[in-house]
C-alpha cells in the first residue's frame, strides 16, 4: 500500500474503444477503456488534481462519470450525458478535469450513456494525504478491489436500443461478474475465474464496489469474516458480518483476515431479489472468485460459502441499517436546520407509448417509473449545466416537494385498483428542483408507490447525504423523527431505499451546479426514476460555477 504526501497532478488517457472478448464460451466485441474491462485503476491522493483525456475511437457516443466525486466547482466534470455534458461523439475527445478535495476511500468510474457501463467502468481509489498512518484502522497487509459487474451477451446499448423499437422489457445480464469474470459456476469460465492469493495470518482490504446495472449483491467468502470499515467512501466505525450487501452505485470497504484453514476458498455474490419472486425479470446466478492460500496445492476444490437466500431482505436490512459513521474531529456534522423538505415517492405510472418506450402495451400505455409522479426525460438539446451557466429559463425548476395525491403505500389496491392508479397522473416531464446554494435539504424518499415494492438504490451526484432513518410502511413523520440518528449517522451517496419502506436523508447543497439524482438500476433510469438539483450560485467568488473548460463537448 503506497503513499504519497504531496499534492499532485495525477493524468491519464482513457482510449474508449473496441475491445474483443471471450465470455460464456462466445466471441463479443465490447466498448472498453484502454483494453480493459474492467477499466484501469485510478489511485489519487486527497487533495490531487486528476485529469483524464478521454478519446473516443468506439462507435458509440460517450462520457464518463466520476461516482461520489464532489466535483466542488467542476461540474463540468460529472460527466452525465444530458445533465452536465453534450456526450463526446465518435472520433472526439474531452478532458476531464477535477480536484479530489476533501474525500478519501473506495469510489469508481463509470459511463453515463445510455447502458454503456455495463463496460465502460472502473476503480478510483482515494488515499489520505497523510499515509497509511491517517487511517483509522491499522494499515492491512494488502489490498485487493472486488468490482462486481455484469457480462450481456448482447450490446446493452443495442439491447436498449431494440427494446425501445419493439416495446418489449429489454434483456438482462446473461452473467454477474467478479472484475470481469463470471467464474466456476458458468460455462466455459473456470480457467480465467479472478483469484486472490493471499498468506496465513495477514489482513487484505478488499475495496467492494458494486458496478452492476440490475443487481444488488449479497457477498461472501467461505470461512472468513469481514471487518467493514466503509463505505460510499465514508468511514464507518468497525462492524464485524460474514456477509457484505451491496446495491448498484455502493462501495464496501471490508477487511479480512486470512485466519482459515490453509485451503481454496469461493468468495461468491448473488443477488438479493429485493422485489420477491413476483417482481420483473432479473438474472439470478451467482458469480465466484477464489481465495487462495499461498500453501496449498490449487487444484483443491475450493469451499463455497452459504449465501443468503435471493429474496432475504431481513439480512440485507440489517447490513443497511446496522451501519454507523465513524465520526472524526473536523467531520461535517449532520445540519439541524432545514432548509427544504421534500417527500419524494418512488413510483410507477403509464404514460403514452409514443415516443417509443419499452414496457408498451399499445393499449393501455408504456409503464414508466416516476419519482412524485414526474417521470424524468433527458432534455434533447441543452444540458442542464449549460442553462445554468448561461441563466437560460428554458427548463421548469418547479420539481414538486410533495406529490400530488397521497397514498395508503400499504393498501396494495393502490397498485392494483386502476382508480386509484389513474390518480397518480404521471406525466413525462423535466421539472428540476432549484434549491439556494447551502441549502440544507432533507429528503424523504418513499419507496411502496409501485409494483413489486422493489428495494431501489437512489444515487445523488456531488453530495454524500446523512442517512437519519429508514423503515417499512409509510413514512409517518411523528415517530421518525424520534428515531432519527443525528449523531454518528452513515454517510452515503447512493442509498438502498428498503422495498416497501422508506429512507429519510439529509445533505448540504454547497456545490453551485446541476446534480442529478436517480435510481442506479439503470434501466429504471431509462423508466424515468430520477429528477436534478439546480443548486443556484452564491454570492462569493468560491461559490460561483466556473466557465466550461476549452474542449467541452458540443451537441
Ligand atoms: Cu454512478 Cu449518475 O451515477
Amino acid at each position: 500500500i503506497g503513499f504519497v504526501a504531496d499534492a499532485a497532478i495525477v493524468e491519464h488517457t482513457f482510449r474508449v474503444g473496441n475491445l474483443t472478448l471471450t465470455r460464456l464460451c462466445e466471441e463479443r466485441v465490447v466498448t472498453a477503456v484502454n483494453d480493459q474491462m474492467p477499466g484501469p485503476t485510478i489511485y489519487v491522493n486527497e487533495g490531487d488534481t486528476l485529469v483524464v483525456h478521454a478519446i473516443n475511437e468506439s462507435p458509440t457516443n460517450m462520457t464518463i462519470h466520476w461516482h461520489g466525486v464532489y466535483q466542488r466547482l467542476s461540474a463540468w466534470a460529472d460527466g452525465p450525458n444530458m445533465v452536465t455534458q453534450c456526450s463526446v461523439r465518435p472520433g472526439n475527445n474531452y478532458t476531464y478535469r477535477f480536484n479530489v478535495t476533501g474525500q478519501e476511500g473506495t469510489l469508481w468510474w463509470h459511463a453515463h450513456f445510455s447502458l454503456l457501463r455495463v463496460t465502460v467502468y472502473g476503480a478510483l481509489i482515494i488515499r489520505p494525504r497523510g499515509g497509511a498512518a491517517a487511517l483509522p484502522f491499522s494499515p492491512p497487509d494488502q489490498e485487493a478491489n472486488i468490482l462486481l459487474g455484469e457480462w450481456w451477451n448482447g450490446n446493452p446499448i443495442d439491447v436498449l436500443n431494440a427494446a425501445y423499437v419493439s416495446g418489449s422489457a429489454p434483456n438482462v445480464s446473461d452473467a454477474f461478474t467478479i472484475n470481469g469474470q463470471p467464474g466456476d459456476l458458468y460455462n466455459c469460465s473456470k480457467k480465467h475465474t479472478y483469484k486472490l492469493e493471499v498468506v496465513s495470518g495477514k489482513t487484505y482490504w478488499l475495496r467492494i464496489i458494486n458496478a452492476a446495472v440490475n443487481g444488488q449483491f449479497f457477498f461472501k467468502v467461505a470461512g472468513h469474516n469481514f471487518t467493514v470499515v466503509a463505505v460510499d467512501a465514508t468511514y464507518t466505525k468497525p462492524y464485524e458480518t460474514d456477509v457484505v450487501v451491496i446495491a448498484p452505485g455502493q462501495t464496501v470497504d471490508a477487511l479480512m483476515v486470512a485466519n482459515a484453514a490453509p485451503g481454496n476458498y469461493y468468495m461468491a455474490a448473488r443477488p438479493y431479489i429485493s422485489a420477491g419472486p413476483e417482481g420483473p425479470p432479473v438474472d439470478l446466478s451467482t458469480t465466484t472468485g477464489i481465495v487462495k492460500y499461498a500453501s496449498v496445492n490449487s487444484s483443491s476444490a475450493p469451499v463455497m460459502p452459504a449465501l443468503p437466500g435471493l429474496y432475504d431482505t431481513p439480512t440485507a436490512h440489517r447490513f443497511y441499517t446496522n451501519l454507523t459513521a465513524l465520526v472524526r474531529p473536523g467531520d461535517p456534522t449532520v445540519p439541524l436546520d432545514v432548509d427544504e423538505k421534500m417527500f419524494v415517492t418512488i413510483g410507477s405510472g403509464i404514460v403514452p407509448c409514443s415516443p417509443p418506450q419499452f414496457l408498451c402495451n399499445k393499449t393501455t400505455g408504456s409503464a414508466s417509473a416516476s419519482m412524485n409522479n414526474v417521470s424524468f426525460v433527458f432534455p434533447p438539446t441543452t444540458p442542464f449545466l449549460v442553462a445554468h451557466y448561461n441563466n437560460l429559463s428554458i427548463y421548469k425548476t418547479d420539481f414538486p416537494d410533495n406529490p400530488p395525491v397521497f397514498f395508503d403505500f400499504t393498501n396494495p389496491a393502490v397498485n392494483t385498483d386502476p382508480a386509484l392508479r389513474s390518480l397518480r397522473n404521471t406525466v413525462q416531464d423535466i421539472r428540476l428542483k432549484k434549491v439556494k446554494y447551502n441549502a440544507t435539504v432533507e429528503i424523504v424518499l418513499q419507496n411502496t408507490a409501485i409494483e413489486g415494492a422493489e428495494n431501489h438504490p437512489i444515487h445523488l451526484h456531488s453530495f454524500n447525504f446523512f442517512v437519519l432513518a429508514q423503515g417499512f410502511g409509510n413514512y409517518n413523520a411523528t415517530a421518525a423523527v424520534s428515531s432519527f440518528n443525528l449523531v454518528d449517522p452513515q454517510v452515503r451517496n447512493t442509498i438502498a431505499v428498503p422495498a416497501g419502506g422508506w429512507a429519510v436523508i439529509r445533505f448540504v447543497a454547497n456545490n453551485p451546479g446541476v446534480w442529478f439524482m436517480h435510481c442506479h438500476f439503470d434501466i429504471h433510469l431509462a423508466l424515468g426514476l430520477g429528477t436534478a438539483f439546480w443548486v443556484e450560485n452564491g454570492n462569493t467568488p468560491d461559490s460561483i460555477l466556473p466557465p466550461p473548460p476549452p474542449d467541452y463537448p458540443a451537441c
